[in-house]
Order: C-alpha cells, then sequence, then structure tokens
C-alpha cells in the first residue's frame, strides 16, 4: 500500500484526515470502533508545548529530582552491570526491584510476598492487563463516576459496558454500588470487576472513608467479586491520618496472615519517584497474576531492564539519617505539592469564587472544579486553549459516555509552578466569566459568575451558542449501551 503524502494537518501526532482513514476502514478489528481519541492524547501532546500554561496533565513535578543523584544512579547502574541493564529481563520483573516495590507497599502498611507481584510498563499496563485477561465484550466493569480518563479508552478498546457510580466526598457510596449490583444481578449480569481509586481520586480529589472501605471489601466477599484497586496516591498525603488499603483490609478477612484473594493492587513508581521510568506493578491472586503475565509477554515481554536497575540502586541510597533517601524524596514531594494544593485552592477562591465549587484534597495531585451547569467545560478548552493559553481536563473525559461531567474540570496542582497556577487559574476563570457573560447576553441578562442564574434547564447543545469543541476530542458514544449495541449486530 502506498504511503500517503497528501498530510493529515501535518505534525507528529496530528489526527489523520478522514479521506485517508477511508483507505484503511476495511483493516481495522471490530474493536477499534469503541476507541475514540480519548483527552488524554492531547493532554500528553501538551506536555511539548511551552506556550500554554496546563494544568492538564497528570505530571508530578520531576525537576525536584536531583539531577547529580540521577547522573550517579544511572553512572552506577553502567558501570556495575552493563550486560544486564541492556538485556531483557523475567516478565514478571527483577528480583531487587520486587523488593523495593515490597517496601513501597509495606510503607502503606501492606505487606505482600514478591512471588505476588508482577512488573509492569507503568500501572497504566496493569489496566490494560486486567482488561486483557478478564474483558470480553459486553462484560461490565463497575467504576467511580468520575473516572480515572486514562482508563477510559482502554475500557472502551476492550468493549466494556461499564457502569459509572457517582461519587461523593466520602468516595464511592456503597450502598448505590449494591443497588448497582443488585440490579445487574436481576438482569443476569455479573460484573467482572470493580474499579476504584480510593486515595485522592484521579480526577475527583477525594478519597474513600475508612468505614465504605471495611464495607466494599465486605460486598466484594459476600458476591465473590473481585476489586482493581489504583492506588499511585497513596504515600501523597498531605494532612490527615492514612486509611488501610483495600488489598490490607481483605487480606485481614481471609485471615491467618494470607494474602487478599479478590483484590488486585495497581501501584506505580510514576508519582513517588518519575513516570519517565515507566515502571508500576500489580499484585493480585495468582490464578490472575499468572494470566497476567501471559498477557504481559505478548505486549512487550518485559519493563525496560534499565530502569528497573536504576529503581533498585535508588532504593539502596541512604538519607541524611540513616533512612532509605526515596522516603526523603517523597516527604519533599509532600511538602512541595501540599503547598501547591493550597496556592491554588486560594486563586480558585480568588477568580472562581462564586461561579463554581471544587473538591478540596488530602492529597495526590488534583481538583475537581465544577462550573455553571450550562458551561460545557469541553468548548471553554477550545477558548482557553487559543485565548488565553490555558488548559485543563475537560469532565467528560471522566465518562464513558463522553457526555456527562459537562460541566467539570480536572486541575493539577503538582506539576506547575506556584506562579503559573496562580496564573493559569486567573486565564481560566478569565474565560469563565466571558462565557458566562455570553450566556447571559444569549438569554437576555448580563451574568457574572456569582450572580448567574441557578442553572435549573441544562443546556442543550444545540441552544445559544456553536460548539467550540474543535481542540479536543472526547470519546462521544451513541445512547445504547455497548452490551445492548452487541447483541444488536
Ligand atoms: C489513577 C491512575 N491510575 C494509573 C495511572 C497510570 O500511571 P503510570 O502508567 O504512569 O503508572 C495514573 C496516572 O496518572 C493514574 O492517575
Amino acid at each position: 500500500m502506498q504511503r500517503s503524502t497528501s498530510g493529515g494537518g501535518g505534525g507528529r501526532g496530528a489526527r489523520p484526515a478522514a479521506h485517508e482513514l477511508a483507505r484503511y476502514e476495511a483493516l481495522f478489528a471490530a474493536r477499534t470502533r469503541g476507541m475514540k481519541s480519548s483527552a488524554m492524547r492531547e493532554m500528553m501532546a501538551l506536555t511539548e508545548q511551552t506556550d500554554v500554561i496546563s494544568l492538564a496533565g497528570g505530571l508530578p513535578d520531576t525537576s525536584t529530582f536531583a539531577p547529580e543523584l540521577y547522573a550517579k544512579l544511572m553512572s552506577q547502574v553502567a558501570a556495575e552491570s552493563t550486560a544486564r541493564a541492556l538485556q531483557y529481563g523475567p516478565t514478571e520483573g527483577m528480583t531487587a526491584t520486587i523488593e523495593c516495590i515490597v517496601e513501597v507497599m509495606a510503607a502503606e502498611n501492606t505487606f505482600v510476598d514478591p512471588s505476588e507481584v508482577i512488573v509492569t510498563t507503568g500501572g497504566q499496563q496493569v489496566i490494560d492487563l486486567v482488561c486483557k485477561t478478564l474483558i470480553d465484550p459486553g462484560d461490565v466493569i463497575v467504576a467511580e463516576a468520575p473516572t480515572y480518563p486514562g482508563a477510559v479508552p482502554t475500557f472502551s478498546a476492550y468493549e466494556a459496558d461499564v457502569e459509572q457510580i457517582e461519587i461523593d466526598s466520602d468516595g464511592m457510596p456503597i450502598d448505590a454500588l449494591e443497588a448497582t449490583l443488585d440490579r445487574l444481578q436481576a438482569e443476569g449480569r455479573r460484573p467482572k470487576f470493580i474499579y476504584t481509586i480510593p486515595n485522592f481520586q484521579n480526577p475527583g480529589g477525594v478519597t474513600m472513608s475508612l468505614a465504605r472501605r471495611r464495607r466494599l471489601v465486605e460486598v466484594a466477599r459476600e458476591r465473590e467479586l473481585l476489586v482493581l484497586e489504583d492506588n499511585p496516591y497513596g504515600l501523597l498525603r498531605y494532612e490527615g491520618e492514612a486509611l488501610p488499603t483495600l488489598y490490607s483490609l481483605d487480606a485481614a478477612a481471609v485471615g491467618r496472615g494470607g494474602a487478599s484473594d479478590l483484590v488486585i493492587y495497581l501501584g506505580t513508581f510514576s508519582k513517588i519517584l518519575s513516570p519517565g521510568l515507566r515502571l508500576g506493578w500489580a499484585v493480585a491472586p495468582r490464578p490472575v497474576l499468572e494470566k497476567l503475565n501471559l498477557g504481559k509477554q505478548g505486549a512487550d515481554l518485559c519493563s525496560s531492564s534499565v530502569t528497573q536497575m536504576f529503581v533498585s540502586a535508588y532504593f539502596g541510597e541512604q538519607g541524611a539519617h540513616g533512612e532509605g533517601a526515596w522516603r526523603t524524596y517523597v516527604e519533599t514531594l509532600r511538602n512541595l505539592y501540599r503547598r501547591r494544593r493550597d496556592v491554588m485552592l486560594e486563586a480558585l477562591e480568588t477568580h472562581f469564587g462564586g461561579a463554581a465549587s471544587w473538591t478540596r484534597p488530602d492529597g495526590g495531585l488534583f481538583i475537581w472544579a465544577t462550573l455553571d451547569e450550562r458551561i460545557d467545560t469541553t468548548d471553554l478548552l477550545a477558548l482557553a486553549r487559543k485565548s488565553e493559553g490555558v488548559a485543563f481536563v475537560p469532565g467528560r473525559a471522566a465518562y464513558m459516555d463522553g457526555r456527562s461531567g459537562a460541566s467539570s474540570m480536572r486541575l493539577n496542582f503538582a506539576g506547575v509552578p506556584d506562579d503559573d497556577i496562580r496564573e493559569g487559574i486567573r486565564r481560566i476563570g478569565k474565560a469563565m466569566r466571558e462565557q458566562l457573560r455570553l450566556l447571559g447576553s444569549l438569554t437576555g441578562s448580563v451574568l457574572t459568575g456569582a450572580e448567574s442564574a441557578p442553572a435549573s434547564e441544562p443546556r442543550r447543545e444545540s441552544e445559544g451558542q456553536t460548539p467550540l469543541a474543535d481542540v479536543v476530542a472526547l470519546p462521544r458514544r451513541d445512547q445504547s449501551p455497548p452490551a445492548r449495541r452487541r447483541r444488536d449486530r
């Protein structure tokens, strides 16, 4: 097949034009129809765009890692083990790296056997491998609403039917979960797993309460359901008491010092060390672990030996008081991110005050803000990027239907310097107030945030103004759930 030279907008990562796609259409697998471009792709692209203040990415601040230490550790790996570092490694990961993982999990009071751990290429790969292992088209996953925007394209790619449970300030309400499970049971459908981010949820910023954690584990045990516990942020707590992981609660329920037999735990070095390493892990019941391993063999054989050896060299470093240097670094991150969270909260008060509500996270990287119901943040993003040079993740990206969450946005405070946080929020606030004014003039009244009319009538796409959503293509799916569509095929 001849390569097209017509250019689909040009540039790396540019989306192909419709006529280019048409040439290849008949070759694509059916499952790719559910694979819509998610906000993540554009958000990742923004990391290379320096003229935009991006509050969009899930980025930690990697500039805080000492360059001399990075150089020293890389030299050490090169000097001591060039051949091993440049070689393939075991699919399940290197023993020394798994020891580091066991240490990180112990810092969250979660004790695991090294033989139950698999090293992965980021936590993202765990989500992919769990779906690869468990999901046939039309199978049900229960997730939070909103949910991690990076999981949305994965769930779509495996053609899962995702039931989203609206969260509140204490995370997923378990009574709502049980009602959904009852309904599914009445329909003869059994979820393959429940997906939750209990700590400082991405994107919601909220934390599941202890009572709900206990009840969730009970429900999983009563109904023999698997839970995928996604916990990248547990160690990034800025205030309050750490809460037990679902894994540890379930292990305690199993008793006799046993391992959890229903929770698949996802961890990552991305937020406590570096996402550039692309190293995460899963802990899972042995039969599931075995399948994850098989899935990983097909995906990438093994994760990078170079970065696994970097991690084990790093965990050998001592801090000033004889403790692991990695613990001191996490403490540095906690102090920095706590301050940035407070800077963002203050800026929100100044620039969004009276016109929006937002969460106040005890940890993690994100604040979730909800604006006047008539504002569509996908449209607002287009405006904010073009005229204000600022970006955020629009709420729709966190919903499988691509429609809910339209007036919310995810804001990252961790990866951005204080002044950029203030300026970024000021610019978004300006764009928001402009939209409110526009809406006001269209309805014949002038609105300025606080006075904005109560949004009793949800805004319809065709109403009032032309949608501006030409910057971020979000998954917009048709009305019927995937399972029904499948049956109709
Ligand atoms: C909730 C959640 N899960 C998984 C990931 C994947 O991270 P990584 O693949 O870098 O480990 C992220 C990254 O932002 C996340 O926020």
